[in-house]
């Protein structure tokens, strides 16, 4: 039997024991509350978690990871997500964050089947669809699938400004900032994509609610 995950108890022994040597109170006091300032929408691949690459501590970034970053409408895990971090929380950044040699965008470039994950994986084909002119330009298929990796964060970024959780807040004068970035696992490095959401200003009209706030 393979028992390579007891190493993982071992490790948080030491970790809580190294945390507790650099501040006595760390326990003490992450235990009372939290108030991050960031909600971070990654994707599940094991290659990038967002405290280690942001180099932000617990307490610091509330996370919700699927695979290839999605945000998907009747998705009620990442909607209670999105609902908690903006309307209890109050965050006031969401960051996207994809990431090249996305595994999900592959696949999605695709015609294999992998069975349920299939129908996650259509809507990166619908971005797909959406950008098909540009992408099918593009000669070079990693080059391709970089772009759409990029394509992809910023439909996110569109599909977060047109939930009416964001535009409620937005409305309520609430500071709240969608950003999209996608990190390159070959150098460690995060890239802004500058689509930074602030405002319902910057979603096309057709996705605006009206102003219900009292
Ligand atoms: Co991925």
């Amino acid at each position: 039997m393979n028992n390579s995950h007891l190493q993982l108890l071992e490790n948080n022994k030491a970790w809580v024991t190294l945390q507790k040597y650099n501040d006595p109170e760390y326990f003490n006091e992450l235990s009372k509350a939290q108030s991050p300032e960031y909600l971070w929408i990654g994707c599940s691949d094991s290659r990038v978690p967002a405290n280690q690459i942001t180099g932000t501590k617990s307490g610091e970034v509330f996370v919700h990871r699927n695979i290839a970053n999605m945000v998907v409408h009747s998705d009620m895990n990442m909607l209670s997500v999105l609902s908690y971090a903006v309307e209890v929380l109050k965050v006031k950044h969401i960051i996207v964050c994809g990431h090249y040699g996305c595994g999900g965008v592959m696949a999605a470039m695709g015609g294999k089947q992998y069975g349920l994950i299939d129908n996650w994986l259509r809507h990166i084909k619908d971005v797909y669809r959406l950008h098909h002119k540009e992408l099918d330009a593009i000669e070079d298929k990693d080059q391709r699938v970089r772009r759409l990796v990029e394509l992809n964060v910023i439909e996110q970024v569109h599909d977060l400004g047109k939930t009416s959780i964001v535009q409620n807040a937005w409305n309520n004068d609430q500071e709240l900032q969608i950003h999209g970035w996608v990190y390159d696992l070959n150098d460690g490095l995060l890239k802004d994509l500058g689509v930074t959401f602030k405002c319902a200003k910057d979603l096309h009209a057709v996705y605006h609610f009206e102003d219900t706030t009292p």
